[in-house]
């Protein structure tokens, strides 16, 4: 009995390692399906043109060539993302590449990727950056050009360039075609529509007119 139950305990081990495991988006059971944006239907993905008329340009894009506009709100950041509309050969292939641009002191604000694991590599400037975990742990590293860091998957982070002075720069990889992104602070006050009142003063532990200023600074 005793021996029947340690053989039993590495292909437990295993089990628990497979259930345990998480997946980024499915594998593609072809070298590759690039992208028909044109099809009018929805599925989990976008529908493949005939790999026949595959091309090197369905693989490549200059999406990410240049900065957003990083006055589109009070942060000071902006973010481009390659997708099957700017990338069609990402189709099926669980990744995204994201450009993210920051304005001296700029911040991309607390928001997590429901889909995505992401690692970001600092280009340009000092940014720093953490997540938070579900022990409501906080991982903070100020990074340096060619210095990189993960944030895993669905945790709640951010990117903040430390430079009075200077702009920053950092290129991402995402574990996902479509990682999603949800700014905390966005998503509570400028839902649409609302979110009740009374649910954020509680939330916040805010007063009616605590509200209102947040919304009106956050342009909700
Ligand atoms: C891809 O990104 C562009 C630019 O942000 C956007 O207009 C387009 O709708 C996106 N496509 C998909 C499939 O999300």
């Amino acid at each position: 009995m005793k021996k029947t139950s340690h053989s039993l305990l590495p292909s437990l081990l295993t089990l628990a390692l497979l259930l345990g495991s998480t997946k980024a988006d499915p594998h593609p059971l072809q070298d590759y399906c690039i992208a028909d944006t044109s099809k009018p239907f929805y599925l989990n993905g976008a529908p493949c043109i005939d790999p026949k008329l595959a091309a090197s340009s369905h693989f490549t894009t200059a999406a990410l060539s240049k900065p957003g506009n990083t006055k589109a709100t009070p942060f000071g950041f902006s973010v481009k993302l390659t997708n099957v509309t700017n990338l069609p050969g990402l189709n099926t292939m669980g990744l995204t590449m994201a450009r993210i641009d920051l304005d001296p002191n700029g911040l991309v604000p607390l928001h997590s990727h429901p889909r995505a694991s992401e690692v970001t590599i600092c280009i340009k400037g000092s940014l720093l950056v953490g997540f938070i975990d579900t022990s409501n742990y906080v991982f903070t590293q100020l990074l340096r050009p060619g210095e990189s860091f993960v944030f895993p998957r669905g945790l709640i982070h951010f990117l903040y360039n430390m430079e009075t002075m200077g702009s920053a720069l950092a290129v991402s990889g995402l574990s996902s075609q479509n990682p999603g992104a949800q700014i905390a602070a966005v998503a509570a006050f400028t839902s649409k529509p609302s979110m009740p009142e009374e649910v954020l003063k509680k939330s916040f532990q805010i007063s009616n007119q605590d509200v209102t200023r947040i919304r009106r600074n956050l342009g909700g």
